[in-house]
């Protein structure tokens, strides 16, 4: 079922079991139904049919065993940060879906001013993987419900990164608002850089690149660390984003001048592959760690 039309289904009492299951997501797998109960402070029979309901719309998992208890999905904790996104008035409407891929889904949204908006709801895979060892102490022995915890800390990666980088004048999407696993951005209008065939200035382009990663290296401290003509939007003025930043790392991160360089390098050779420009991948490194005020094309 679509998200949006699920949503509209909820009442009142669905949230606050929602907000029940939530509440346990550190402490158990699977929380045992009388402690939901409890936390929803709702009459026993109306929280029984709402758990009911919530299960069969699959935004909670049942478990049978030595005890009965239901954990949060995916899909309950989508329905938990929509609801807070509405309520704070970052968004008013949800529209299509524009990409699923193994780290997020990401959807074209409307704020209440009627600004088109991303909403990007983390899912969990390579980010959260490499993430796992920072995470680990927030999860003991790694629960399936910690999948849910390493999302939420993504999401409030990215939005925190994305407002910093805003702030610093990089290019990226304007962060609006984040909830839990889940960060809405403005929606910019154009194509990934790997589906760009061709670029009026494409050398404009590729500057304008490096200086976002400048940008984030020298002012922010960090490193994107999953650059790629997948993670670049181009706009039809040409004007070149950087996206999907949950996976940055610190500068002064182990990983970091290795992580630099691999970004440095993609973008780089992608630009000489696909448009012919000749920028040395050293050159272009030197430039974004501020060990040079400009570009030399060779
Ligand atoms: N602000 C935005 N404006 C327009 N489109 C966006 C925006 N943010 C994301 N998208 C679209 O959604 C796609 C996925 O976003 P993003 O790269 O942030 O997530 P991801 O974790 O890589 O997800 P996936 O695994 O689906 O690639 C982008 O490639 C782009 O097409
Ligand atoms: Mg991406």
């Amino acid at each position: 079922m679509r998200l949006a039309i699920l949503y509209k289904q909820l009442s009142a009492n669905d949230f606050k079991v929602l907000s029940a299951l939530e509440k346990g997501l550190r402490e158990h797998e699977y929380v045992p139904v009388e402690i939901i109960v409890g936390r929803t402070r709702l009459p026993e029979h109306q929280a029984y049919l709402s758990l009911g309901k919530l299960n069969r719309l699959k935004l909670i998992k049942r478990y049978t065993g030595r005890y009965v208890g239901y954990k949060l999905t995916f899909r309950g904790l989508d329905c938990l940060a929509l609801r807070s996104l509405v309520s704070r008035g970052i968004i008013e409407a949800l529209g299509d879906k524009l990409g699923v891929g193994k780290e997020s889904d990401v959807y074209l949204a409307l704020t209440p001013t009627g600004i088109r908006a991303t909403l990007k709801l983390m899912r969990v895979g390579r980010t959260s993987f490499r993430q796992t060892k920072r995470v680990r102490t927030y999860v003991e022995g790694g629960s399936p419900s910690s999948w849910l915890i390493q999302a939420k800390i993504a999401g409030e990666r990215e939005y925190k990164a994305l407002e910093e980088l805003y702030r610093l004048g990089a290019m990226v999407p304007k962060p609006l608002g984040w909830s839990r696993h889940a960060v809405v951005t403005e929606y910019l209008e154009g194509l990934e850089l790997y589906k760009v065939r061709s670029l009026s200035d494409p050398e404009a382009a590729l500057t304008m690149i490096l200086e976002t990663m400048r940008i984030a290296y020298l002012k922010a401290g960090i490193v994107h660390g999953d650059l790629s003509e997948y993670n670049i939007l181009v706009t039809p003025e040409e004007k070149a984003y950087i996206i999907d930043w949950p996976q940055y790392v610190y500068r002064d991160h182990p990983s970091a001048e290795r992580l630099l360089r691999r970004d440095v390098d993609y973008v780089v050779k992608f630009f000489r592959r696909r448009f012919k420009i000749q920028v040395s991948e050293l050159d272009a490194l030197r430039y974004v760690k501020g060990e040079t005020n400009g570009i030399r094309r060779s």
